[in-house]
């Protein structure tokens, strides 16, 4: 057969065209970046100056260009990314803080840590993408609060972006980008070929006044932000992207972390997008850190598979004090899970949640009392987890399969639920019973579809559940406005 054949003309038009094409590309994508972000990439070698907002600002600022970095997604930058911290280490205490900023490009590593007074910054057009060389995971010790990593007894991988026992560490970017290239880490997970538990893209531990902010984090291997026996924390601003049946890539987890301020965030993931926890049987009753004085507020998630917002199952030092507002959510499994068992120990109190609008979910609200997962089978039969004071109110749902599943624990009923002002349409295929409840003990007002008779309507004259009035501590930080001028 005779191969169709271009004539010369119309191919050269073609190829002109083409180029033409791309010329205008590039012309526009150059007019775009100078006009949103004057000055902030790296231009013929030099940083110009920008500004951007955080918690602190920093004297000494660094590009990881200086330390060797190359942004061509194939050389690895960890030698790199470790020796600018190494080298910016020297400003914290006395010396005003450093900064790493991450220009445009897309830079390979393997795992890093922070160091004190610290903020790295990443370029809007910076891509931080996780190695897939395991020999660049170190395996380091399981959490104490855990005994064991969670995939599999014994160590983890260490996560992407670490670090433990330090003070003002900021992570931030003009929607800059990390990426954990994660479906690497899935595939080896379902086909059990992984020796230790997957690693985290952002993970500090021990850490005082932690900022992350203004950022994309894609295709995490597991969780994607997680501060343990941490404290005063702000995560704002953030977008979490990862496939919707991709395994365990939680969005948010604070573990055993007090006065954390979790705000405008968008997450799309395979698992929870925001749970709070605070270790796992015997371990996390020994460690015995609760996760206190929390806030979530303008909270976007779609996550069919999981939580929008999840308590426990690692509850075993503690939850109290959540106090979650003006939350959004589509195509997800619950509004708010509380998920423990026998064995956790502890408890999970004076949770309040206020202003949920959800639509196409399999349960608004749902507890359950026997969530089966033990690291091992060591744990205590008596430690019984305490669940009481849940407040939920102002809630419009619409698709929905079931209002609510609540299942406590037989002798230990979770007690002092209070749910006002809910509105839940129910799907074309919704269950029968829109209520389940066992073992729980509250009251109710102004609900439809009407509540289990364990949840009695307290009439239109009774008080709306309660909402903490007080202002938490970590509500008054404020935004500095930084600059970096050469
Ligand atoms: C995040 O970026 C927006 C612009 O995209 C900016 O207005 C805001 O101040 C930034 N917030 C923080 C906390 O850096
Ligand atoms: C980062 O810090 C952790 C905890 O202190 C440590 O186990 C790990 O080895 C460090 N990783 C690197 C790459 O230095
Ligand atoms: C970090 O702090 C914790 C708690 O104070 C302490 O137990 C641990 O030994 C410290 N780790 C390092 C590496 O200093
Ligand atoms: C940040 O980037 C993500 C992914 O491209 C996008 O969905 C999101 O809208 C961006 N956020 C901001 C504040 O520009
Ligand atoms: C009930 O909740 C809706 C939002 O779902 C809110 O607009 C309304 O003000 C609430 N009503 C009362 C009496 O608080």
């Amino acid at each position: 057969m005779e191969k169709t054949r271009i004539p010369p003309t119309s191919f050269q038009t073609l190829a002109l065209w083409i180029s033409l094409m791309a010329v205008s590309i590039g012309t526009a994508d150059c007019a775009r970046r100078s006009v949103q972000l004057p000055g902030s990439s790296r231009d013929g070698g030099v940083m110009r100056p920008f500004k951007y907002a955080a918690t602190s600002c920093r004297a000494k600022t660094a590009s990881l260009t200086d330390f060797g970095g190359v942004g061509d997604g194939k050389t690895s930058n960890t030698k790199a990314f470790q020796a600018a911290v190494a080298h910016l280490a020297q400003f914290a205490g006395g010396g005003g803080g450093g900064m790493l900023y991450v220009p445009a490009g897309r830079w390979l590593t393997g795992p890093f840590n922070l160091t004190n007074s610290f903020t790295l910054f990443l370029h809007r057009d910076a891509v931080i993408l996780a190695t897939q060389d395991m020999s660049e995971w170190p395996v380091i010790d399981p959490l104490p609060s855990y005994g064991r990593g969670r995939d599999h007894a014994g160590g983890r991988y260490s996560s992407l972006i670490g670090g433990s026992n330090l003070t003002d560490v900021i992570i931030t970017g003009d929607n800059g980008t990390i990426d954990g290239q994660g479906a690497f880490w899935w595939q080896k997970f379902h086909g059990g070929k992984l020796k230790y538990t997957r690693g985290y893209l952002i993970e500090l531990l021990h850490t005082d006044q932690i900022f992350i902010s203004n950022l994309t984090l894609l295709n995490s291997p597991a969780w994607n932000i997680h501060p343990v026996y941490s404290s005063n924390i702000v995560i704002s601003g953030i977008t979490i992207l990862a496939p919707v049946r991709s395994p365990n890539t939680d969005g948010i987890n604070p573990d055993s972390c007090s006065h954390v301020r979790i705000e405008d965030c968008y997450i799309v993931s395979g698992d929870d997008c925001v749970a709070i926890k605070s270790g796992w049987d015997e371990y996390g009753i020994a460690v015995g850190m609760p996760s206190q004085h929390i806030i979530i507020r303008r909270l976007t998630c779609i996550s069919p598979t999981s939580a929008v917002i999840a308590l426990g199952s690692e509850m075993s030092g503690g939850i109290q004090d959540v106090r979650a507002e003006d939350i959004t959510a589509i195509d997800s499994e619950s509004g708010v899970r509380i998920k423990t068992a026998v064995g956790r120990g502890a408890y999970v109190k004076d949770i309040f949640v206020r202003g949920m609008n959800l639509n196409t979910m399999k349960w608004v609200f749902w507890m359950t009392g026997s969530y089966k997962s033990h690291p091992d089978n060591k744990y205590d039969p008596n430690a019984i987890p305490v669940v009481k004071g849940i407040s939920y109110s102002d809630v419009v749902a619409t698709d929905v399969t079931q209002a609510a599943r609540l299942e406590g624990i037989s002798n230990a009923p979770f007690t002092g639920i209070c749910i006002s002002n809910v509105t839940v349409q129910l799907a074309a295929k919704a269950k029968k019973q829109s209520w389940t409840c066992t073992d729980v003990e509250g009251v109710s007002k102004g609900v439809s579809p009407t509540p289990c008779a364990s949840l009695p309507d307290q009439g239109a004259g009774a008080e709306p559940c309660p909402f903490p009035t007080d202002r938490l501590p970590i509500d008054d930080i404020v935004f500095e406005e930084c600059s970096y001028t050469s």
